[in-house]
């Protein structure tokens, strides 16, 4: 699958598409400057990360819904990592907020060094593996996923954009992280969005209205979201993603995985995360 060299370039062993990410883009993210009041949304691809990129931005400006009805999700918290960091990072003002997939290990050299924190996303995998087997089907630089089987197989091997999931979350567990991280489900997020929001504000050290929590926790459900054209992504190019074949904000549950997995499937993809996730404190959902 790897061989797909003109969709993707192998960066540390993994596979990423050309379209999003370059030479010239990674070594911005390698080399970034990363200040203390910086905040990171550190998620495996389709965990929440849109969710998260929507919510911060608007718990840091005190709950003003400007940014989320003019600017895209992108421009208000941008991916480190992709070609269009830099032009926006020059329009962030502190404390910024931003989205990335790496893999702990492969953070900016300055991030080690930096007091910044991470609000890590974690979703049961198998949601996971469906909700990235219909983004293939949108997304141009993403390659044919084939049958539901072959992709959960390809998934499982590492073979889809930033590499195995049990290598990303197992690789953020690090305990040198300390209290810098805070780690959130999305099933979490699907039973009780308000309390996480509370968590996110007390892990800031930042304070809400009443009011003001309201109207974000409105404008961050799952409906609201798929109605807001600078978060929906109906403004991408339909050649990039094209929302016909599979809307990006999908379906927005927890446990559709049971429409997906036959047993079989289900008991060979356990297995393997069981595996992989031994000799950690990590259960799996
Ligand atoms: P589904 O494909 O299961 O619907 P990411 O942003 O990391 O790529 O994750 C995308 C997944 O998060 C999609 O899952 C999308 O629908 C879901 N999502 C985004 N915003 C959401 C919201 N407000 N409520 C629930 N799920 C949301």
């Amino acid at each position: 699958m790897m061989a797909q060299s003109d969709l993707y370039m192998v960066y540390h062993g993994f596979c990423l598409p050309k379209l999003a990410y370059t030479v010239e883009s990674l070594n911005y993210f390698e080399s970034f400057q990363v200040q203390d009041d910086d905040i990171f949304v550190i998620t495996y691809p389709k965990s929440g990360t849109t969710w998260m990129q929507e919510i911060l931005p608007l718990l840091l400006n005190g709950g003003d819904l400007t940014p989320v009805l003019t600017l895209q999700g992108y421009e208000r918290a941008p991916w480190l990592e992709d070609v269009r960091a830099a032009q926006v990072v020059a329009k962030l003002s502190a404390p910024r907020a931003f989205i990335s997939h790496m893999p702990y290990h492969l953070m900016p050299f300055t991030f080690f060094r930096s007091k910044a924190k991470v609000i890590y996303i974690i979703r049961n995998p198998k949601d996971v593996v469906v909700s990235y087997f219909y983004f293939h089907q949108m997304a141009s630089f993403l390659h044919d996923p084939g049958t539901f089987e072959e992709f959960t197989d390809s998934f499982l091997a590492g073979n889809v954009m930033f590499g195995k999931w049990t290598d990303h979350v197992k690789s953020w567990r690090n305990p040198d992280l300390g209290d810098r991280i805070l780690y959130i489900t999305y099933e979490e997020m699907i039973q009780d969005l308000r309390g996480v929001m509370e968590r996110v504000l007390c892990f800031l050290n930042r304070q809400l209205s009443e009011d003001a929590l309201n109207r974000v926790t409105e404008q961050c459900q799952f409906k609201t979201m798929k109605q807001n054209k600078m978060s929906n992504y109906s403004l991408a190019s339909p050649k990039l993603m094209d929302n016909s074949k599979s809307p990006f904000l999908r379906k927005g549950i927890a446990g559709d995985w049971k429409n997906h997995f036959s047993p079989e499937l289900e008991a060979k993809f356990n297995a393997v995360i069981c595996e992989e996730l031994k000799g950690t404190d990590m259960t799996f959902p």
